[in-house]
């Protein structure tokens, strides 16, 4: 037997937004996110690596003048799927004074990564300053969390891959947002 390159479907659990939901709140998002910047100079500052794949959708459903940047914070190092907080990789290279800034995230979970982008910036003085993340973890058991401006689903609290998202680097090509299973992670009996 051949050992096929192609991702195993034991290592996806099943789909929990898939492409076309994916797609219709991508454009719902850049409708209001359009009529909120509709008089305004607008910077979009997107935390990579997971960001990439609903920045690349998202900018394409706002049609106005704006600025992109980018920062690469890192989470989850390795095989782990609990954050151990997060660490800059590529820090803020744009002057953010007086602009009008959106951050723009795959997945709040202990919101932790967006807290740290969002003082980042703040100490830079901007004239506005938003959020927008694609998913948003149920946390029940966290006491305060930030919230941001921008939500498009609102997910269980389970590890997901796919859509930019990663488990050790992998999965982000999958087009659709999934359960990992516990045959990826290598925690099956
Ligand atoms: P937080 O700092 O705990 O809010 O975690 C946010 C960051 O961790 C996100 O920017 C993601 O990169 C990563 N992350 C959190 N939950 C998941 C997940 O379920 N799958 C993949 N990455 C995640
Ligand atoms: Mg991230």
């Amino acid at each position: 037997m051949t050992d096929s390159r192609f991702i195993p479907e034991t290592h996806l659990d099943r789909v929990l937004v898939d492409r076309d939901r994916i797609a219709a709140r991508v454009d719902e998002l850049g409708r209001q996110i359009a009529e909120t910047y509709r008089d305004q100079d607008l910077t979009i500052m997107a935390v990579l690596t997971g960001s990439m794949i609903f920045l690349a959708d998202l900018i394409r459903r706002i049609p106005l003048m704006m600025h992109i940047d980018v920062v690469s914070i890192s989470s989850y190092p390795g095989r782990s799927t609990t954050t151990r907080g997060p660490r800059w990789l590529l820090p803020i290279s744009t002057d953010l004074k007086d602009r009008n800034v959106l951050v723009i995230d795959d997945i709040l979970d202990s919101g932790l990564t967006l807290q740290a982008m969002l003082s980042a910036v703040r100490a830079m003085e901007p004239a506005s300053l938003r959020s927008c993340v694609l998913l948003r973890k149920e946390r029940p058991d966290l006491e305060t969390r930030f919230e941001p401006d921008f939500v498009g689903f609102d997910i269980p609290n389970e590890f997901v891959v796919g859509y930019g998202l990663d488990f050790d680097n992998l999965y982000r090509n999958v087009p659709e947002i999934c359960l990992l299973s516990e045959h990826a992670t290598g925690e099956q009996a």
